[in-house]
Formats: structure tokens, sequence, C-alpha cells
């Protein structure tokens, strides 16, 4: 059941928010509100440690010595959490690798810093997604 509420805002602040809407295509304001809503508390759980899935994205150089290696050893100190991996040739040096894993926030958040900390990782990211059910 939808409730309605009116909401006060300075002026500029409306107008910030409006291009947002106008950027994102929302149709109205109400499903934008909505949007933030839900992505402020599904932030929140992962900061209670819920369960989340989540998409590690690295690039590194394979030519960078142990650096596969360790990168293996991590992800076998962490299997249970770990769903599927995919590594792309990016070029004649560069590797990707996205792991699709899932678990309690801490815990794939302490995956993903050991990964990304490890020396020759040029770039490393990590998103968390929760299903936020008692939101919806
Ligand atoms: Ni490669």
């Amino acid at each position: 059941m939808l409730k309605r509420f009116s909401i006060s805002l300075e002026e500029n602040l409306l107008e910030i928010f409006d291009k947002h809407i106008r950027a994102r295509s929302y149709t109205n304001r109400s499903e934008a509100i909505r949007d933030l809503i839900r992505k402020a508390f599904v932030k929140k759980e992962w900061q209670a440690d819920k369960l989340v899935m989540g998409v590690i994205s690295l690039v590194y150089d394979h030519h960078q010595p142990n650096l596969q290696d360790k990168l293996t050893e991590v992800q076998h100190d962490y299997h249970h959490h770990i769903i599927s991996s995919t590594h792309v040739h990016m070029d004649h040096d560069n590797c990707l690798e996205v792991i699709i894993v899932r678990g309690k926030a801490k815990e794939i958040q302490e995956l993903s810093d050991r990964m990304i900390a490890l020396r020759g990782i040029r770039d490393g990211h990590l998103a968390m997604s929760s299903t936020g059910k008692s939101l919806h």
C-alpha cells in the first residue's frame, strides 16, 4: 500500500534533484525518492553484516611475479564465498578478473581487500548488492 507524505526542500536542492531525475529517466519524483531510500537502507544492511552478493573486479599485469598464485591462494581461503570467476585477457599485458561472491558483508569486504592489496593489482573494485527484502 502506498502512503503519501510531503517533503520540504530548498529550491536549489530541488533543482539538483530534478536534474538527477531527468538524467536517470525517472518517470516522477516519487519513484526517484523511493529508489534513494531503498539504496540508503541497502547500504545500511551491508553495515549490519547481512548476507550480500558482491562483484569483485581486478585489473593486473600477469607478468607480475607470484601475483596469480597469490590470487588463487586467497580465493581458495574463501572458496565457500566464491560463486564464479571469469578471466579476460585484455591485451598483451593486462588481465581482467571478475569474481562473483556471496556472504556476510564483512567477509566479502575482507576477501576483496586482501586481493586488491596484492602487489601488482592496478585497479580493484567491490560492488555489493543486497535484496533489501524487508524494504519492498
Ligand atoms: Ni589474462
